[in-house]
Parts: C-alpha cells; structure tokens; sequence
C-alpha cells in the first residue's frame, strides 16, 4: 500500500480523489445512476439501515473472512463486480483490476463491454475468473464472446438480465456522452492532463478491445449505437436453454430484484443468482437490494448460492448482506474509484480496507467465520427489514 492510499480510508475518500482525477463526463458515467437516482442512494441507505449484532465473550481470536465464492475459494466473500469500459478509470484498467483481485484473492469479473480483451485480461489472471455477458441481437456474437472466454480459462458465466433496454441515464444525457467530442469534453479533457495522456492516448479505450473484432465504429459515439442496437429486448427465460447450450461452465443469473424471477432462474438452470438493480443505473425507484435480498433468501431456501450488489460500500455491508441472506457480495462503484483514485495499487488497498473492516465486525459481532454468521441468521430473515418505513434495520 503506498502512502498516499494508505490515508484513503473509507468509500468517500476513494470517490472523492476518482472525482478529482477523472474528466467529469467520465466521472459522472461510472457515478451516475438512471433517471432522479433514487434506487442508486436508497441502496446506499438501505445498507445504512441496517445495525449489527454486538456480542461479546465470544473467542473471536481467530476470526477468518475466508468464504467459497460460487465454487471459488477466496479471501472474503466478495468479488470485483463487472464495470463496462473499464478500461476509461486508469490504464488498462480491467488488466490492473484482475491483477489487483489475484493479489486480495478474490474473483474479478470481466465485463464483455470491456476496454481490455479477454485474452489480455486472461494473461495476466492466476486465479479463477468470470465473465459477464448480455444476451446480444447477433447470437454469432454471444457465441464467439462464450469461446473465446472458455478457452482463456474461465468457467463462471455472469448472464446480466436487467438490461433489456438501457435505463434512462440523465448525467450521460447531459454530457452528451456518446456524442464524441463536445468543446465542455474537450475543455475537461485539457483540465486532466495526466489522465488525458495515460489513459485517454497512451490507453487506447478507443479501440473498445474486447468487442473490435465486432464493431466497425472506432468512437464512443458509433461504439455506442452499435452497442444499443445489440441489446436484445425480446430475451425471456427459454434463452437460457441456448446459452446453456453453448456454455459448460457454471451460469451466474445476476439482476433478480423479485423472488418469482429467482424461482424462474433456478428452474431455468442458474447455479446462482446475484440479486441486483445494476447499481441503481437501470428502473429508477425500484426497490434497493438489501430491502430486496432477504424475502429471495428465503425464496432460493439454500438451493443455490445467492449474491447481492448494490450500495456496498464498506466490509460492515458485507456483513449485512451476509446476514440478510446473501453467500456473497459484488462491488461496482468501490472497485471502479480505486482504480480511477491509483490503478491496481489503490485496489487492493481498498479490498485490504473491506477485509479489515469485515474481519473486524465479525470479531465485535461474535461471529469468526462465515459459518458462524450462516448460523446466527434468523429466519425470517426479513422480521422489520420489508418494513421501509422504519428508520433502522435490527437483525
Ligand atoms: C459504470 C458502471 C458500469 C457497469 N457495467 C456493467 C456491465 O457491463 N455489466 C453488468 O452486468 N453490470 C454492470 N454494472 C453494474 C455492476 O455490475 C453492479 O451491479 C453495480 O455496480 C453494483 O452497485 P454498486 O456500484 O453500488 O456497487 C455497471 C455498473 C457501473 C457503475
């Protein structure tokens, strides 16, 4: 950890220097969330909501965060969420975000609207990793994108379903971000000299590596309608019986908000569902997930690993999630700052912070692994948490 990371020491500290760092159109398209953002704060709150458990005389002098991510070993029970365009926050930066998640040994998943290749992410990968896919117009596409990450060693599939139209961004409205260059972004450009030159030159996002084999267009602009005429709105449940077909890894359903559509993913194949509201970027006013997750827990019963995102923000929300019902969390916008805010080095200082901060909580709250906190929860696991109105969350 450099010194300079080493005084970042919440959520809030890594935003604030990504913001200083990043030309605000680029700011705004990774911090933005759809229409008033209502569901991007009320995942934060509902997270704020909730208190731990405090126990005591407990023997927690061996508390571990070690877990098993959906197959996976890792560290804690968390991993890198997929981030479109990656690859505008620092460098290569899907390249530095796999590396940093080999180093906290936790799982990165690519997404396939990446800056970095598969491949080049691949390369430098030492352990397991995923990759997440929407289910694109062009199945030749879809196809060719589920080899080519089969071959370069993954095998956990992140199948996204919450996007079948793109939600209405009003912050990418106003900066007219798939516009190509406007004088405002040229002007914010010129004010962020060193991002200007070592990601926006020397990092090429322009070539929007993993799909170029797909896409005539070399601008965000013709990038960008390329990408809205792929997203295939016509896309239900049978579907899955395809990709099935097509991929012999494990299927990660990721974007249930409602425990009918959980049920519907199991019964279609998923060997676990990530509950999430894309980080508050899609239907604006939708439920936040830590609201949402405890009545999916009970729907799912155990019968497949369940994940949540949304609003995590520090190692407390991972024990939250946990104890709401979820096996695991996936980080977006905390992964995304610390690679705007310092590249590889300042993501593992803040996965170092989330594992500290977890391993801390376990220990106060009496719980020293995660089969302790699997045990401690309560069923119901939603006695007050449905409850909006209450202005905190006792578990
Ligand atoms: C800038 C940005 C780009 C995203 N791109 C993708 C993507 O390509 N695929 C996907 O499944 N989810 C994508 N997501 C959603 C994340 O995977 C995750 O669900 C969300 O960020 C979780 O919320 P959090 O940012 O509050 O942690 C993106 C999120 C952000 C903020």
């Amino acid at each position: 950890m450099t010194p300079s990371h080493a005084r970042l020491a919440s959520h809030a500290d890594f935003r604030r220097v990504a913001r200083s760092r990043l030309p605000a159109s680029i700011f705004d398209y990774f911090d933005g969330g759809a229409g008033d953002e209502i569901t991007l704060h009320a995942n934060e709150a509902a997270f704020a909501a909730v208190h731990l458990p405090q126990r005591v005389m407990v023997d927690v002098s061996t508390t571990t965060t070690a877990s098993d991510l959906v197959g996976d070993p890792a560290a804690m029970p968390l991993a890198l969420a997929p981030v479109g365009f990656g690859g505008l926050l620092c460098r290569r930066g899907e390249v530095q975000a796999a590396r940093a998640a080999d180093r906290a040994k936790v799982p990165f998943c690519l997404s396939a609207n990446s800056i970095c290749s598969i491949e080049e992410t691949a390369r430098v990968a030492r352990r397991p990793w995923w990759f997440q896919l929407y289910m694109m117009r062009d199945r030749d596409v879809v196809a060719d994108l589920l080899r080519r990450a089969w071959d370069s060693g993954s095998r956990t599939l992140v199948f996204t379903v919450d996007l079948a139209t793109p939600g209405i961004r009003r912050r990418d409205i106003r900066n007219e971000l798939f516009r190509g260059t406007t004088p405002a972004k040229l002007a914010s450009y010129i004010c962020h000299p060193r991002w200007l030159v070592d990601v926006g030159l020397r990092g090429m996002p322009h070539t929007f590596g993993n799909l170029a084999p797909y896409v005539e267009a070399r601008s965000l602009a013709g990038f960008g309608g390329w990408l809205l005429r792929q997203f295939d709105a016509a896309v239900t449940w049978p579907d899955i019986a395809w990709l099935r077909g097509q991929w012999r890894g494990r299927l990660v359903i990721k974007g249930i908000l409602d425990s009918r559509d959980a049920a519907m993913a199991l019964d279609a194949g998923a060997d676990a569902i990530v509950v999430s509201n894309h980080g508050g970027r899609q239907l604006d006013s939708v439920a936040p997930t830590a609201v949402a997750l405890p009545a999916i827990a009970r729907a799912v019963d155990g019968r497949a690993p369940l994940l949540v995102d949304g609003g995590v923000r520090s190692g407390h929300d991972v024990l939250k999630a946990l104890l709401l019902g979820a096996d695991g969390v996936l980080i977006g916008r905390a992964w995304a700052y610390a690679a705007a805010a310092g590249g590889e080095a300042a993501i593992v200082a803040m996965l170092a912070r989330f594992q500290t901060e977890l391993r801390t909580a376990m220990a106060l709250a009496g719980l020293p692994n995660v089969d302790a906190i699997r045990a401690m929860r309560r069923p119901p696991f939603d006695s007050g948490v449905m409850a909006c109105d209450k202005s905190s969350i006792d578990i």
